[in-house]
């Protein structure tokens, strides 16, 4: 970790530390790249990205593989402008077209409670899809383990996070890093 100075941008929050820099995202989003190309040989294989904080991450990972994939998203509201869960999940939008018999990867930027998860997993499953897993950029592992969380970027520490696509009240997703929220 290093110390950087404050975001002139940051709506008045203090950046305490970078925790991951950009070059090791990147190094970490072509390696989970990688892995996904080599677990989905074959088949329909649409990513699904939870709007807004993994907006970032899915735009370098889609480009990290190398066989055919789809992209939609889903938008759930669940935090508000805290920075603790409320546990509340409300779907507001979800992929209009059919996800039958396709292998479903929804793509999250950070696991906290898992409550997230959990909601919009189940009702993806309803969805009769081929296969269900979940790629999380992050994890702080306060949560249950998911089973279909197959791919993770970083064990994260249990800090406030910001930046890749990571809020704070909607300020600071445009962080090219990933830091510590004084
Ligand atoms: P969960 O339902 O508690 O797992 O919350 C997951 C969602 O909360 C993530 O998709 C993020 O949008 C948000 N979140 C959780 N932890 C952080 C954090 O450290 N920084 C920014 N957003 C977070
Ligand atoms: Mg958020």
């Amino acid at each position: 970790m290093s110390n950087v100075r404050a975001e002139p941008r940051a709506g008045g929050c203090i950046i305490r530390s970078v925790v991951y820099d950009a070059d090791r995202i990147g190094r970490r989003v072509a390696e989970l790249g990688r892995e996904i190309t080599v677990a989905y040989p074959d088949g329909e294989l649409v990513l699904i990205g939870l709007l807004k904080g993994s907006f970032i991450f899915l735009a370098d990972l889609v480009r990290a593989i190398a066989r055919p994939v789809q992209v939609d998203f889903l938008v759930a509201s669940s935090y508000g402008s805290g920075t603790v869960s409320s546990g509340e999940v409300r779907l507001l939008y979800e992929p209009a077209a059919a996800l039958t018999g396709k292998h479903i990867l929804l793509i999250e930027d950070i696991i906290d409670s898992g409550r997230t998860l959990g909601a919009l997993r189940d009702r993806l499953r309803s969805r009769a899809p081929l296969s269900l897993a979940i790629c999380a950029l992050l994890d702080k592992r306060i949560a249950p383990p998911i089973p279909e969380v197959r791919f993770v970027g970083f064990q994260a520490p249990p800090l406030f996070l910001v930046g890749y696509g990571l809020d704070h009240a909607e300020e600071l997703r445009h962080l090219p890093y990933i830091a510590e929220l004084g």
